[in-house]
């Protein structure tokens, strides 16, 4: 009977000890497996006089039920601590943001087409559209661009049949709205235009964006102030600007326009070609020819027209130096205009 109780307290301060699950079900084999200590303990019982046994199976066999308590109490706990821990690192933070889908964004070209649009709409301008596929006549001889005219081999036409031909520019479009309306106009047409020319700043496809200003008593002063307030409002920048005298068969007078290099404040750098000075687009007051083409009343209306290249004022906006960039759509290029 003292061996029981000895190996009793023994056995129920290692249960009491056991770190974990694993060690706890060692020591139930340890002391109560088929040949634990208790059973041993229980097959000695012959070697007892007949009369002390009895008792000493009955003290054995209370140690064991009083060991088995404790083997469940303490597995209770173990089990309880393991849940806790085991929460404890896994544990959600509900407040941690959630995992966005990533939302595509407008191609760069679209973004700034909608800000030259929003510029012009505040100022009353509509905007026009016209057909990607033109006749030779809206293309060319409507502007004063009769055939054999030189300007006509300026523009890399690519012919689609005999007489037409992708436009070379949105200028066309100017005479769908002069044909199918009645004067004052006031449009800008954004659009693709195509030329057959592929180099490190030409692309066959590429964006333009025309204007048209058609009303009584109009002047080249009208037409400065507003290409210089929409070029300030374009690039956010009081820049200087200046018309240089140039020749385009649809306007008379015809003029080029520069502002001040938004990339070296006028200094002189690369991308002015250590100039100053930014081309920018060409415009002119509309030859009378084109409008009594177009059925507009000479004697009483007159306007200014001008064109300019999208992609290269959103390569001055976000100076970006490479013309490819904006065809090639490379995720890495495109996500920077999200
Ligand atoms: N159509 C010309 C081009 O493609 C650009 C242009 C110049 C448009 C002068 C105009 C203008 O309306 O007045 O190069």
């Amino acid at each position: 009977m003292a061996d029981t109780e000895s190996l009793l307290d023994e056995a129920l301060q290692a249960i009491e000890e056991a770190a974990d699950e694993r060690s706890l079900d060692d020591l139930r084999v340890l002391y109560l497996g088929k040949k634990g200590s208790f059973t041993e303990l229980l097959k000695g019982l012959g070697k007892l006089a007949p009369e002390d046994r009895p008792a000493a199976g009955e003290s054995i066999n209370l140690a064991k039920k009083q060991l088995q308590g404790a083997i469940e109490k303490r597995k209770l706990t173990l089990v309880a601590a393991a849940l806790d821990a085991k929460l404890g690192a896994e544990k959600i933070d509900v407040t941690l943001p959630g995992r966005r889908q990533s939302a595509g964004g407008l191609h760069p070209i679209t973004i700034t087409t909608e800000r030259i649009k929003k510029i012009f709409m505040a100022a009353g301008y509509d905007v026009a559209e016209g057909p990607e596929i033109e006749d030779e006549y809206h293309n060319f001889e409507a502007l004063n661009i009769p055939e054999h005219h030189p300007a006509r081999a300026m523009h890399d036409t690519f012919y689609v049949s005999p007489g037409t031909v992708l436009r070379t520019h949105t200028s066309p479009v100017q005479v769908h709205v002069m044909e199918s309306g009645e004067a004052p106009f006031r449009m800008i047409c954004p659009g693709r235009v195509y030329r057959c020319d592929s180099d490190l700043t030409h692309t066959p496809m590429f964006h333009q964006v025309e204007g048209l200003l058609i009303d009584e008593n109009v002047s080249m002063a009208d037409l400065k102030g507003t290409v210089v307030e929409f070029l300030r409002a374009f690039f956010e920048e009081d820049m200087p600007v200046r018309f240089r005298p140039s020749y385009f068969p649809f306007t008379e007078p015809s003029a080029e326009v520069d502002m001040g290099c938004v990339s070296c404040g006028g200094k002189g750098c690369r991308i002015c070609s250590h100039t100053g000075w930014l081309e920018v687009m060409g415009c002119g007051m509309v030859h009378p020819r084109v409008l009594e083409m177009s059925g507009v009343d000479t004697n009483k209306y007159s306007g200014f027209a001008f064109g300019m290249g999208i992609e290269r004022l959103a390569m001055l906006r976000y100076n970006v130096s490479d013309l490819r960039l904006y065809f090639e759509n490379d995720v890495r290029f495109l996500r920077q205009f999200n």
